[in-house]
């Protein structure tokens, strides 16, 4: 058995989760929108056509923003096709996922959708095939009250009061060559400046992400970041960042240590975010918009393998099938945002339904929860609070790491990556969560947590995620196979936590103050 020891204190704080950090992200690609939050006909949909079963599944989820319409498809994406009248919409080829886009959802549908389930709306405006002009009238369009054009259209399309999106990515991925009309560091900086100037005129209360490299494999990783933002940082609150995870190697070990990347990754980016401030003697800090991470690898090809021929509507791709060990590497991802929460203050888990989601849905069928809903649910629905600074105690491994997306880039050694990788949250009035994941495919861990400045806590959940088989899915057929059981023998004393986490498992640990007896 391995072990490990964990000291935390109460006052040493690292940061506090913003609500957006739990957030998750629709696409027009697959069967995320249509067939999947939209079906009419489905015997749960409303008269919106929304499926009330998905809905009830983002609910237990628990995400709270919810970005929208791309992804690639954005950068394609004329937004005027999406609104008014359905019967007058056109269809048109969607470039980035070979399909058919009937635009039977859109702008107004979305929003619609996002005040139903109670999530905040974040809008993407196209950078690609379109300009500042276009962002502007989008804006204008959804916030603006009244008394133009485009903000009476609006309320002719039914919407009397602004939508009110608050929050504004400036383009998706616009450094990669599969996107719609890329742009070099130098192009997308200035376009996105005057996008940013332009919308800001219309809403002062908008906050702005511009897009950060599209992973940190990219070649262009850095130089990206700080062109970008020498352009853009008198503009914009956040700058994006992406990562999915992968076991293309085939080899678990590394798979798991992969999330360690994103720690890497998210401190390299504060790093060049803050030496553009500090070349300004600026003491404005740009914030980290997280908006895709997942972890994505078994439908990811080169685009011309992954799309079926004939540009369908809503063909059923990256509709990737997590296992136990997909949930493992996604949680560790989980614990590597949690840990950074005082920068990374939003973030999007990629996608919802049914393209790499972790909700998925028959058309006219049944919906269920594939294996990585369940870290994500815990630390949505458990993990708001203020993040403690931890000492971990933990045998290492070394792991190699690669990557085949960079292709050119040589494998990425990890070489101290400790079994333990954990997350502690005060969740408020001496309640504590803990996020535990034991990254020993063999051995079971004990696990002690000294816990500062909780003098009197009280275990009122522990659920453990395992499963002998570290490629057992969840399936229609049996949409419980994968499924948190409760951890027993969890016990505490004099501040401290003991409990034994069974090998390659996620656990959730939630302790209330002995004397508070809510939830009892
Ligand atoms: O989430 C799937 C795709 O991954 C998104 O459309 C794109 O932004 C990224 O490459």
């Amino acid at each position: 058995m391995r072990s490990a020891k964990v000291r935390l204190d109460r006052d040493f704080t690292l940061g506090e989760t913003n609500p957006r950090l739990f957030g998750a992200f629709v696409e027009h690609l697959g069967r995320c929108i249509y067939g999947g939050l939209y079906e009419p006909g489905h015997p749960t949909a409303d008269a919106h056509g929304f499926r009330q079963d998905v809905m009830a599944l983002v609910r237990e989820l628990a995400p709270t923003i919810i970005r929208y319409p791309g992804g690639n498809f954005v950068s394609g994406y004329d937004w005027e096709d999406g609104i008014g009248p359905v019967e007058n919409r056109p269809r048109r080829l969607d470039y980035a996922w070979r399909s058919t886009e009937p635009n039977l959802f859109g702008t107004d549908e979305f929003i619609l959708w996002c005040r139903q389930v109670g999530l905040e709306p974040m809008l993407a405006v196209n950078l690609g095939t379109r300009g500042p002009a276009e962002a502007g009238r989008l804006l204008e369009y959804c916030n603006h009250p009244g008394g133009t054009a485009l903000s009476d259209l609006r309320r002719a399309n039914g919407a009397e009061h602004p939508h009110g999106v608050r929050f504004w990515c400036l383009g998706n991925e616009m450094d990669g060559p599969w996107q719609t009309c890329a742009r070099t560091a130098e192009e997308y900086g200035r376009v996105a400046a005057e996008a940013a100037k332009i919308m800001r005129w219309i809403d002062p209360d908008i906050e702005l992400a511009a897009c950060g490299s599209s992973g940190r494999n990219m070649p262009s990783f850095g130089a990206w970041e700080t062109t970008v933002l020498e352009h853009t940082f008198d503009h914009v609150e956040w700058i994006s960042l992406h990562t999915y995870l992968n076991d293309y190697a085939g080899d678990p070990a590394a798979f798991l240590a992969s999330p360690d990347l994103m720690d890497s990754f998210i401190e390299e980016v504060v790093a060049i975010a803050d030496s553009v401030a500090a070349r300004r003697r600026s003491s404005k800090r740009i914030m980290l918009s997280f908006d895709e991470w997942n972890v994505w690898y078994r439908t990811r090809r080169p685009l011309e393998n992954r799309i079926v021929p004939g540009w369908p509507v809503a063909p059923p791709i990256l509709e990737e099938r997590y296992t136990m060990l997909d949930a493992l590497a996604f949680g560790g991802a989980a614990i590597s945002l949690l840990n950074h929460a005082d920068r990374v203050r939003c973030a999007c888990l990629a996608q919802l339904i049914n393209a790499i989601a972790p909700i998925m849905t028959a058309t006219g069928g049944g919906a269920w929860r594939q294996t990585i809903f369940w870290p994500f649910a815990h630390m949505s629905n458990y993990g708001r609070g203020e993040v403690l600074r931890t000492r971990v105690e933990s045998d290492t491994y070394a792991a190699t790491y690669h990557d085949p997306r960079g292709a050119s880039n040589p494998p990425i050694p990890l070489p101290e990556v400790t079994f333990l990788k954990l997350a502690a949250v005060h969740t408020g009035g001496g309640a504590l969560s803990l996020f535990v994941l034991n990254r020993d495919l063999e051995q079971p861990m004990r696990l002690e947590v000294e816990c500062r400045g909780f003098p009197s806590l009280r275990l009122v959940n522990a659920q453990t995620l395992h499963d002998a088989d570290l490629f057992a899915i969840n399936t229609q057929e049996a949409p419980n196979r994968v499924s948190p059981a409760p951890l027993l023998g969890v016990s505490v004393r004099d501040q401290r936590v003991a409990a034994t986490v069974p090998p390659a498992s996620w656990t959730l640990l939630q302790f209330a103050p002995a004397n508070d007896t809510a939830g009892q």
